[in-house]
């Protein structure tokens, strides 16, 4: 009997979640080796932690009232037993827990990073995905303005390394709890006063989180959120002296910010330090980076207290930036690409291609018997800078031909006969 198999309707990626593809894979792991490299130089080692975590953990720790807890968390409920899970919306939460859950910080503070994922149900465009990437860095149990200098110190640092020139830095506080209780009684009252021109995000925002109606997109609210109480003069001397200390630090570095008052973050856990690195170049979607201190979340999510300071990169930003600063030059699929003729030659090819690797080259040994010619198509179009060459003399002689096939890493006669002993030595040391 004859099975009738109905036509497939292809599936595309969901809208918002990207595929990085073999041309741009190369450009996203040389970016995150300089990374590693940048982090251990700082003493910072790696976590990973779960992708999915309880719901209650993020609702917690970011805060009910924000924007990613309100609307952008992917939530559901665990078919199995009913627990409500969330796809992290960013790590520090999920950081924060394992550090607590695991002890972490019992005999001493923790420099950690962690990179991957994270999820947000925003509108996609340019710059802001449904999935994008982190690197993200959590100083966990230190107090003083030290750490948060070295942070952006360390940035700037990678900035370099980059060849980015054109992000800068903001920087403000936001105090401790009763400074911005105080602070938030009098923004409140300056809210009421101008109740009839909030619009609707402010308007249910007024009393739940005042502080961030000032952070509105809302040309007709501009003016009311500039001349609005602000936060940086109801802070008390520690705040200030801590503040202070950062900025001695950052001249010291020869650091430059602009003091914005109206930053104040997406996410609620932040105290005294916050900043953000941003740039023109990537229209709406402008902040790189973005982080501060957050000295009250450990204790609020169950831990002994601690103080701790940390950022997030965007890694999809990062990279467009740094592709429009410095355009990635191809990388090849291989150094040495091997074609073969006839049965013999194939079974050989197969184990000068182990022999070569034994030596330390990236080696392509072409699969399948087509002719010489589309083999050599393959192999020039792989970027390869030499072609080893099989046939059925070479298997009688014992020995490869060898072909350069970029002019400059050659100046060599275009072909040339090796002993198949000899082969790896020759082909490292041309090039
Ligand atoms: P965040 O500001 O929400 O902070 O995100 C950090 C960075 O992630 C942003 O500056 C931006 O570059 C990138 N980003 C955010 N949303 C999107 C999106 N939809 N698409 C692409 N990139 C995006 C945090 O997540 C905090 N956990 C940072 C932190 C760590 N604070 C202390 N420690």
């Amino acid at each position: 009997m004859k099975k009738m198999t109905q036509a497939f309707q292809k599936v595309a990626a969901i809208r918002g979640m990207n595929d990085v593809l073999p041309g741009d894979g190369a450009r996203w792991e040389q970016f995150e080796s300089i990374v590693r490299e940048w982090l251990r130089g700082y003493g910072y080692r790696n976590v990973r932690t779960p992708v999915l975590e309880h719901t209650r953990l993020f609702a917690r720790g970011i805060g009910e009232v924000t924007d990613i807890v309100e609307k952008e968390m992917y939530t559901f409920t665990d078919a199995l037993n009913g627990d409500s899970l969330t796809m992290r919306p960013e790590m520090t939460a999920g950081v924060v827990r394992a550090s607590i859950e695991h002890n972490l910080l019992y005999d001493r503070p923790q420099r950690v990073y962690s990179i991957g994922p994270v999820f947000r149900h925003e509108r996609p465009q340019r710059g802001r995905y449904r999935q994008f990437h982190q690197i993200d860095v959590e100083a966990l149990g230190f107090a003083g303005p030290d750490v948060d200098a070295e942070l952006i110190v360390m940035l700037a640092r990678l900035w370099k390394r980059l060849g980015l020139t054109d992000v800068r830095l903001e920087l403000n506080s936001l105090g401790q709890p009763a400074e911005r209780a105080a602070h938030r009684a009098a923004l409140i009252e300056h809210l009421e006063r101008h109740r009839d021109i909030l619009d609707e995000d402010g308007q249910r925002r007024l009393y739940s989180n005042p502080l961030r109606v000032l952070d509105t997109k809302n040309p007709a609210m501009q003016a009311m959120a500039d001349s609005a109480p602000r936060l940086f003069d109801f802070l008390g001397d520690e705040s200030r002296a801590h503040f202070d200390g950062l900025c001695q630090l950052l001249a010291d570095a020869g650091i430059e910010y602009r003091l914005n008052p109206r930053l104040v973050r997406g996410l609620d856990y932040y105290n005294l330090t916050v900043f953000e690195w941003v740039t023109d170049r990537l229209g709406a979607q402008g902040t790189v980076c973005g982080g501060g201190r957050y000295d009250g979340l450990i204790e609020l999510l169950g831990g002994k207290p601690a103080p701790a300071v940390g950022f997030a990169i965007g890694m999809e930003r990062l990279l467009d930036l740094w592709e429009q600063s410095v355009p990635p030059a191809p990388t090849p699929e291989c150094e040495v690409y091997v074609v073969h003729q006839g049965e013999a030659a194939q079974r050989l090819a197969a184990r000068v291609g182990e022999q070569l690797r034994d030596a330390g080259l990236s080696v392509i040994v072409h699969a399948g018997s087509s002719g010489f010619k589309s083999q050599f198509k393959r192999a020039d179009a792989s970027g390869a800078r030499v072609a080893v060459i099989l046939g059925s003399d070479e298997v009688a002689a014992g020995t490869a031909s060898v072909k350069f096939l970029r002019a400059d890493a050659a100046g060599e006669a275009a072909q040339q006969q090796v002993a198949l002993d000899r082969l790896a030595d020759v082909l490292k040391s041309k090039g």
